[in-house]
């Protein structure tokens, strides 16, 4: 659906009630962005993901607003043209609501984010009524909520039991009645993400919440094979960009190593004329 035309909520909402899917990944930096938007993504995440993906971080909980914010500016200069969220890390919006509506008009007004993604449901809702007053577009994010998994006991998957599923079907609920545009739900089981894409009129996507949902997230380096530390389940792998990258460089070594590289192609020639004389100018240094 992407190609060519940014899409608004709107197009997203409709998508939804067309049964089209939404095909979305993450990016953090103007070529990967390039990349998306020649291919026709429908959306892109600047996800505090960035944490690990760029800058090595063990998680998502050391990322900071300014990191956010010149990720965000990259991946909006790389796809003018696709519908792109911020991704609000730590701390950025759970303190106040003040915090939370000022840290996402920075998305907006720094780096021209057409909305925000905020984890958390039921306990979050005040933030996400705040940020929607202030005339930004959101999107929820429950399940595993990497920015709380210490207290989910680590990256576990959520809603395998009866009783968290409820959690989660009362936490999209009041998602969906404070008035976000979207719901994304992050390592749930099939049957419970597709009875809440179901049961919502919103778009609710899917990062391992399986088929039923209104469209699938999968984080850009997962994807193609760069980020090598570890592979969630729910990550199908479109290429192995971290083999062809190092395949590269190693064979680069080679030819710098036996002067194979650089070749006579690749050298800049002096003009026309100019390499004799500069012969008889070097024999004054002999
Ligand atoms: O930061 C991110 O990329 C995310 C996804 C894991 C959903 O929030």
């Amino acid at each position: 659906m992407a190609q060519g035309k940014k899409l608004s909520i709107l197009d997203l909402q409709k998508m939804k009630r067309n049964g089209e899917k939404v095909a979305w990944i993450t990016a953090y930096d103007y070529p990967t962005a390039q990349f998306a938007e020649a291919a026709g993504m429908d959306m892109l995440l600047v996800g505090d993901s960035l944490g690990m993906c760029v800058y090595g971080y063990e998680g998502t909980v050391p990322v900071t607003m300014d990191q956010c914010i010149v990720h965000c500016q990259a991946v909006r200069r790389g796809a003018p043209n696709t519908f792109v969220l911020g991704d609000m890390p730590f701390m950025s919006y759970q303190t106040s609501d003040v915090d939370a509506v000022r840290n996402a008009g920075r998305f907006i007004k720094e780096a021209g984010m057409d909305g925000v993604k905020l984890e958390g449901g039921i306990r979050v809702i005040s933030r996400i009524k705040a940020i929607l007053d202030a005339g930004v577009v959101v999107c929820g994010h429950i399940g595993l909520t990497p920015q709380s998994s210490g207290q989910l006991g680590g990256h576990k998957a959520q809603g395998r039991t009866v009783a968290s599923a409820k959690l989660l079907i009362e936490d999209a609920l009041a998602i969906e009645e404070a008035g976000a545009q979207m719901l994304l739900l992050e390592a749930v089981p099939p049957e419970v993400a597709g009875f809440i894409a179901h049961k919502l009129t919103i778009p609710v996507l899917s990062i391992g919440a399986g088929p039923y949902c209104d469209g699938q997230l999968l984080i850009v380096s997962d994807l193609i094979g760069q980020f090598q530390a570890f592979t969630p389940k729910f990550v199908k792998k479109y290429a192995n960009v971290a083999q062809v990258v190092t395949d590269a460089l190693t064979a680069y070594i080679k030819d710098v190593k036996t002067g194979d590289f650089p070749a006579d192609e690749h050298c800049y020639h002096m003009l026309k004329g100019e390499k004799e004389k500069f012969e008889e100018l070097i024999k004054d240094y002999d």
